[in-house]
């Protein structure tokens, strides 16, 4: 399956607000508005992924925070049409997000439902551990999260990242195993930066999947 990581634009914040009743209907899912206002943001970037037919089959955002000096990123959602879970695509939005934050460098930060074991094992694949638990962060449910944190990669050092706790096994899983040549080649902060209108209507990036993906697992 071909997919195409791109942009979000704000004519895609109906199926982003229809995924998220589908994927969080627990935990007071984003609507439209939530959507616009986040794309609005200067220090979010927030990306689709499309289908070979053009079909919106996962969202993901990110802001980029801190300073040039002590950059950090947090990752505000990632979520992928249910039907085709555990096909590779949340993958493709995570190493998209990782990129984007590679290029300013510094930490990515993220909070998880405590239960919600499939995202918490794609975090860890990717080199973000546990570091926090954050009771009753979810609402109106009440779950509780996880903090997760991935250490700044080497070859952007950062001065107050605590260097003696990078785990550079694990942070380089996500340069050696999974190629970052599969996420976009032109840097996203190209998006919020101008008009919203301005965004690129150009595809970022095509990758290739398998064209049968795996059944979902049971969690
Ligand atoms: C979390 C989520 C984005 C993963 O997307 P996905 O496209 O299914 O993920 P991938 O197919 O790329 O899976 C990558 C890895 O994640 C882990 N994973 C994904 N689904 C899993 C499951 N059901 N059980 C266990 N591990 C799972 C595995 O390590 C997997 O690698 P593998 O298939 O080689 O074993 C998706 O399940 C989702 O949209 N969940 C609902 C929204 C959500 O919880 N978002 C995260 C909020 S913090």
């Amino acid at each position: 399956m071909t997919l195409r990581v791109e942009p979000m634009r704000p004519s895609d914040v109906s199926r982003c607000a229809e995924l998220e009743q589908l994927l969080f209907p627990e935990d007071d899912p984003w609507h439209e508005v939530s959507f616009l206002s986040e794309l609005s943001g200067p220090h979010n970037r927030y990306i689709t992924v499309r289908d070979a037919e053009g079909r919106m089959i996962g969202y993901a955002g990110i802001a980029l925070l801190g300073t040039a000096e002590h950059p950090e990123a947090e990752i505000h959602t990632i979520g992928v049409d249910p039907e085709l879970h555990r096909g590779g695509v949340g993958t493709q939005l995570l190493l998209a997000l990782l990129a984007e934050a590679g290029r300013r460098g510094g930490p990515v930060f993220l909070e998880v439902r405590t239960d919600n074991l499939p995202a918490i094992a794609l975090y860890e694949k990717h080199g973000f551990h546990i570091i926090g638990l954050r009771k009753n962060y979810y609402q109106p449910s009440g779950a509780d999260a996880y903090t997760m944190r991935r250490p700044a990669l080497s070859g952007f050092p950062q001065p107050d990242d605590g260097a003696g706790e990078q785990d550079s096994e694990q942070v380089g899983v996500v340069s050696d195993s999974e190629p970052l040549a599969a996420v976009p080649s032109e840097p996203l902060a190209a998006v919020p930066s101008e008009p919203l209108a301005a965004v690129p209507s150009e595809p970022l990036a095509a990758v290739s999947l398998p064209a049968q993906l795996p059944p979902e697992a049971t969690s």
